[in-house]
């Protein structure tokens, strides 16, 4: 049995298949082909953070699969009152085919999947996003930009940056990083990018210029300066990653080929342009339409590495 928690725990081929599962299905659903793959089973979906697009493309998808997703808010469930994880992994795992959970600490979902009897997915950690990062590169594949990819990075170096230098040090492509002094990603985790990317072939690089790490690129993200969690260093923050919006003038810098990405939601005029957003490099909503068919690829190859 397999868990979904990072990036790092699966290969090149098996991130592939789960995209290549997806497209697939996302092609029978466009079909109105009927893909009751997990017909009976349910989903449990833990939230201690706000969600939008991830609640829905779970819920979503699992219906679409055939099976049930059950929404349990962390105010909802004693988890939030103080059972221990462990306790809570075991009973849910005893009556659910499948666990997603958001949450802060990565090493509450690596405790949880530890006592889980069915696998666990994270849906955001502190850490790492990796569902959000099968919907992107699915959104590249489909938009022929995998192809030799150059990924350009801009803002925080947090769990969405994370989950790019798991995907570019896996699948070997080229990623580039720009981000403020002191917001620099978590040096274990690019230790280990780094240690990947020598078996891969993949160019990652750093820089505190935003300009170096657009110029050619073909990919071309961001994500919001203050994430869940962060939000009492939200002025701090705006001020120390001044210079670091992606605007026009930036993705000029990349050129018209480059696609524009954001795992939403975004706060325009702050990490991004409302003309980038909107603009005709902007395929955000493609992207986030794929967080539905990744997921629902996922889970169906999840339950097809059941032991
Ligand atoms: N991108 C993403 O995970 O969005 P939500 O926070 O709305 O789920
Ligand atoms: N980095 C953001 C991603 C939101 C989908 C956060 O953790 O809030």
């Amino acid at each position: 049995m397999r868990h979904f928690l990072t990036l790092k725990d699966y290969t090149k081929e098996e991130i592939l298949e789960i995209v290549d599962l997806a497209l697939a299905i996302k092609q029978e659903q466009k079909a109105k082909k009927p893909h009751p793959y997990l017909a009976g089973q349910t989903l449990a979906m833990i939230f201690e953070k706000s969600s939008t697009r991830t609640r829905v493309s779970f819920e979503a998808g699992m219906f679409q699969l055939g099976g049930h997703a059950l929404f349990l808010s962390n105010r909802d469930i004693h988890l939030g009152r103080g059972e221990p994880v462990k306790d809570t992994a075991r009973v849910i795992s005893s009556m659910c085919d499948m666990v997603m959970i958001r949450t802060y600490e990565h090493s509450k979902l690596e405790e949880f999947s530890k006592y889980s009897a069915v696998p666990v997915i994270n849906g955001l950690s502190d850490s790492y996003h990796p569902v959000q990062l099968i919907a992107d590169y699915m959104t590249m594949v489909e938009c022929g930009r995998h192809i030799d990819p150059i990924v350009a990075y801009i803002g925080d170096g947090n769990n969405m940056t994370h989950s790019w230098l798991m995907l570019a040090a896996k699948l070997g492509f080229q990623l580039r990083v720009a981000t403020p002094k002191g917001y620099e990603c978590d040096p274990v985790i690019v230790a280990d990018a780094l240690e990947l990317a020598k078996y891969s072939g993949a160019k990652i690089s750093f820089t505190n210029d935003p300009k170096i790490a657009v110029a050619g690129a073909t990919v071309v993200t961001t994500d919001t300066w203050i994430s869940m969690g962060q939000e009492e260093e939200k002025a701090q923050r705006i001020t120390d990653f001044k210079g670091y919006i992606v605007d026009d003038a930036l993705m000029a810098l990349a050129g018209t080929y480059a696609i524009f990405l954001h795992c939403l939601p975004a706060y325009r005029e702050v990490e991004v342009s409302e003309s980038v957003l909107e603009g005709n490099q902007s395929v955000i909503f493609q992207e986030a339409q794929n967080r539905l068919h990744g997921q629902k690829g996922l889970m169906v190859w999840l339950d097809r590495h059941r032991k």
